[in-house]
């Protein structure tokens, strides 16, 4: 069931746990997460970010592609079908091919275009039914081409984005797309618990989730996070068992280098990284 991210993200504040976020790229990808969800009973967010979009040939496949496969695979816990760090221009895309859910990422504006941005968008996700992230602050390292600083968000400006009534905020808090490198300083508990003293039940989102300890993970779900961000762990389970398909000679013996065989031990990677993480955040049995 194709929904908004707001009700079940609420649903997570109050249960004290935390939806996954999980980054598709094709339909290996789609159909493992989808899949996923409805076997552990979970609600699930699919990331699509603008590079991951234009690969797919643009938001308006991706849409009928999710769409259709819901329907097709019987999918009847919520799904919302969200743009991750969208810019103007690809929120209006998204919202014009029918996705659930929009993410602006006006985090490298200063902070009053930010917000008259978010402002603008806010209005017209709420038209369309949809629900709408911002953010604050920024996530290091680099995600498809999006790069951050890693600044630590302030709470006051978080604070004033909420306010706009987004239904759901990212701020940074030292979280790194992709890898952690070895002298990562951690989440800033801190700044975490500041914002959420300011910005009450509203979902906070933690972005970079590939890596992160699971005290960490635990502690800021207790702490206010009630979405959480994969991508490169997925990425890396397909990588590592596609690996091993090859390395063990399996696409040399009679079909094996039949696409759908080749892509088996991937998609089947993805799965048992998505279960893991749902596992972890608590959403499991909450659809
Ligand atoms: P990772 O790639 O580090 O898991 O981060 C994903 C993310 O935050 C998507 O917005």
């Amino acid at each position: 069931m194709l929904v908004s991210a707001t009700e079940m993200l609420q649903k997570a504040v109050e249960g004290h746990y935390a939806v996954g976020q999980f980054n598709i790229n094709n339909l290996e990808w789609t159909k493992a997460v989808l899949l996923t969800a409805e076997e552990n009973n979970s609600p699930v967010i699919l990331g699509v970010s603008e590079g991951a979009g234009k690969y797919m040939t643009g938001f308006t496949t991706v849409a009928a592609m999710v769409k259709a496969m819901i329907e097709s695979l019987n999918i009847t816990v919520p799904v919302a079908l969200h743009l991750d760090h969208g810019t103007y221009e690809g929120c209006y895309k998204c919202i014009k091919a029918g996705f659930s859910s929009i993410m602006f990422d006006g985090s490298h504006f200063a902070i009053d275009e930010n917000i008259e941005k978010t402002k603008e968008l806010v209005n017209v996700a709420h038209n369309m039914g949809m629900s709408i992230e911002a953010e604050v602050g920024s996530i290091g390292g680099e995600e498809d081409g999006v790069i951050g600083a890693g600044e630590i968000a302030d709470p006051n400006e978080c604070k004033m984005i909420a306010d706009l009534g987004v239904d759901f905020l990212a701020a940074g808090i030292g979280n790194i797309h992709g890898k952690y490198p070895e002298n990562w300083q951690g989440l800033d508990f801190d700044a975490l618990a500041a914002t959420k003293a300011l910005i009450g039940d509203l979902p906070l989102v933690l972005h970079g989730g590939t890596g992160i300890p699971e005290d960490m993970i635990k502690k800021a779900i207790s702490l206010g996070v009630a979405k959480i961000n994969v991508n490169t762990e997925c990425q890396l389970y397909f990588q590592a068992a596609t690996r091993k398909y090859i390395e063990e000679g399996k696409d040399l013996v009679g079909k094996g280098f039949d696409p759908r065989k080749l892509l088996l031990p991937g998609f089947e990677g993805i799965k048992e990284i998505v279960k893991e993480k749902m596992e972890l955040f608590g959403s499991v049995d909450k659809a």
